[in-house]
């Protein structure tokens, strides 16, 4: 079972990871987590290009990069992880490259959600958790800045708007929710979700 968490910079996703992992494991659920763009060498050397380079890059070529780094993850990774039981938690997944390079560069959204299908090789979560926090709110909490923060808040305003496209198409897969709370009341909201769909153990 394979769940993404997804949402602007500083919105509390990585906090929500550990959380959901640490009750999971607690249960005997085996859990693995993984980082969007890293996790194996290639996507961790691709990250490295997209966040922590002062490069051009242009809108098409970060939209590949970052599907690159997905293909590789899904390929080494996730998928291994996945056929071995494990629970799988990903800190963004592709949803991220529709909300960022989609919504917020304005690349034709075809092109991208086709360009994320041949990267995951059509792998979708079975639930998507989208952090909803005001752009004011996520820079507050988010304390770097890298490549991807320097955009701009309409930048942020976009991606966020475009986040909140996702969930209203896939209703069933991504669940939007208010992240403004404390991380315990929203673990509380993300476990709910969870436990609703947990495979039994045997
Ligand atoms: N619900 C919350 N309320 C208040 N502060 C929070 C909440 N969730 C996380 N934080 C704090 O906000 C900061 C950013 O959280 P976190 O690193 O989990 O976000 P993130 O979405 O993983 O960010 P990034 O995209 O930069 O990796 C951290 O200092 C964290 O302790
Ligand atoms: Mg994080």
């Amino acid at each position: 079972m394979l769940i993404s968490f997804e949402g602007l910079d500083g919105c509390g996703k990585s906090t929500q990871v550990q959380l959901l992992a640490e009750r999971l494991q607690s249960l005997g659920y085996p859990v693995r987590i993984f980082r969007e763009p890293g996790a194996t060498p290639l996507s961790e050397y691709i990250r490295q290009l997209l966040l922590h380079t002062e490069m051009e890059i242009s809108p098409i070529a970060e939209m590949l990069l970052f599907n690159a780094a997905r293909a590789q993850l899904v390929h080494s990774a996730i998928r291994p992880a996945l056929e071995a039981g494990a629970i799988v938690l990903c800190d963004r997944f592709d949803d991220s490259t529709t909300a960022y390079q989609g919504y917020g560069r304005g690349l034709p959204l075809a092109v991208v959600l086709q360009c994320n299908q041949i990267a995951t090789d059509g792998l979708k979560p079975a639930l998507t958790f989208v952090l909803d926090v005001p752009v004011e709110l996520a820079l507050q909490r988010s304390q770097k800045s890298d490549r991807m923060e320097q955009a701009g808040l309409l930048f942020f305003e976009r991606v966020r708007w475009g986040y909140r496209e996702i969930a209203l198409r896939e209703p069933d897969r991504v669940i939007c929710v208010d992240a403004t709370y404390t991380p315990d009341e929203v673990h509380t909201t993300i476990w709910h979700h969870v436990c609703r769909r947990l495979p039994s153990l045997l």
